[in-house]
């Protein structure tokens, strides 16, 4: 992940200035985490960290995002040790990321709602996510024969999906953070923050960072076993940290074409070859590609490699991550540590943020 797909000027806000900048993302717990997130948000993030050790690097856990979906306290919480395993089983290092849950940080909703207070309605009104529910429900109401009203179709729209984009602009202009590395689908939030900051800044000066989505087109949409984006939603995702007979059942569930084994086989369009790609080295990428063209290789033995190459890189991660689900208090103290690192580099933003608005 290196370029940045939207470069306007950021004008740095004077606040910022002098301090290193801040790489932050998130990732909200409503389901277990697959293949997508890894290789679109979770790699490229800690990657990111990596090769800029000046920057400080937030990684944080969406629980109150997650609210919106999950309605179950218990699955809530498992879900929340489960990413938070994940991240460290990905190789987050708590010692040198700052690593928290956002309902840890208060400030994040204190800052939410003083941005809400100068965030137009339409803005709200043109974010994905609430457009997308409006129109499943619209089409919904269009199958079962009834009149279209708005207020039915809005019916399974809760505040908090409504407002979404304002609490995910919280999360970022916090920390004044100026790269976000996410996924496609993420992208239009960064902007929608971007925006917001800029409202806000001309209401009361030069307060909040704008900042900038990071996502690298070859890996900001990984295809999930169904040809969609791969996405907890569609039910179509291949799990990280599921058993291996998880992983192995979802790998063969990937869908493919009809040509019988000795045919030749067009990587360009298989999902196999696309999820391949992600994990293996650069020979390896090829050799695999090579043999499809050539019709070498069944789709079978397609998915078995890409079976043994995924479970092999696993091994070891796989291995953090059941330590860690086996001690979930240490998850929750690791969190609540990063939780008051967190807090003491929002200080700063919220005193100015206070003092802007006149408090
Ligand atoms: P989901 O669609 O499964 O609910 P999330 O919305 O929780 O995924 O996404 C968490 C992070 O992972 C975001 O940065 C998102 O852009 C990224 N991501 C999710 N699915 C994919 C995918 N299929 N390809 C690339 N990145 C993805
Ligand atoms: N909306 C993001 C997702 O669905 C999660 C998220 C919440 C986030 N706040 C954020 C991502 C701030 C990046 C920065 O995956």
């Amino acid at each position: 992940m290196n370029r940045l797909v939207n470069q306007p000027a950021n004008r740095p806000a004077n606040r910022s200035m002098h301090r290193p900048d801040v790489i932050l993302t998130g990732i909200k717990p409503t389901g277990s985490p697959h293949l997508g997130n890894y290789i679109g948000a979770i790699r490229p993030a800690l990657a990111l960290a990596r090769r800029s050790p000046e920057a400080h690097a937030l990684y944080f856990l969406a629980d109150y995002h997650a609210l919106t979906l999950v309605k179950d306290p218990v699955r809530f919480r498992d879900l929340c040790h489960e990413l938070a395993a994940t991240w460290i089983a990905c190789g987050l290092d708590p010692d040198r990321q700052v690593f928290y849950r956002q309902s840890d940080v208060p400030e994040v909703f204190e800052l939410s709602w003083i941005l809400s207070c100068s965030t137009s309605k339409g803005l709200m009104n043109r974010a994905h996510a609430y457009k997308a529910q409006v129109d499943r429900h619209t089409r919904g109401h269009m199958r079962s024969g009834g009149d279209v009203d708005a207020g039915d179709v809005e019916a399974g729209v809760n505040m908090g999906l409504y407002s979404y984009p304002i609490l995910m602009a919280a999360d970022i202009l916090l920390f004044q953070a100026k790269y976000v590395p996410v996924g496609r689908d993420q992208e239009q939030h960064i902007e929608i923050a971007r925006d917001i900051a800029a409202r806000f800044n001309r209401s009361f000066g030069d307060v909040l960072t704008l900042p900038l989505y990071l996502s690298d087109p070859s890996t900001a949409e990984i295809p999930g076993t169904d040809g969609r984006k791969m996405s907890k939603a569609y039910n179509n995702t291949i799990p990280l940290f599921g058993s291996r007979e998880q992983l192995r059942r979802a790998i063969f569930g990937i869908k493919t074409d009809s040509s019988p084994p000795g045919a030749p086989k067009d990587p360009g369009t298989s999902l196999v070859f696309q999820i391949y790609r992600q994990f293996a080295d650069e020979d390896r990428t090829d050799t695999m590609r090579n043999r499809l063209v050539q019709g070498r290789i069944t789709w079978k033995a397609a998915k078995e490699e890409l079976f043994d190459l995924i479970d092999g890189l696993l091994e070891r991660p796989r291995a953090v991550y059941e330590e860690l689900m086996a001690d979930r208090s240490r998850i929750d103290r690791l969190l609540e540590a990063g939780a008051c690192s967190a807090r003491e580099l929002a200080r700063p933003t919220m005193e100015i943020v206070r003092q802007a608005v006149g408090r």
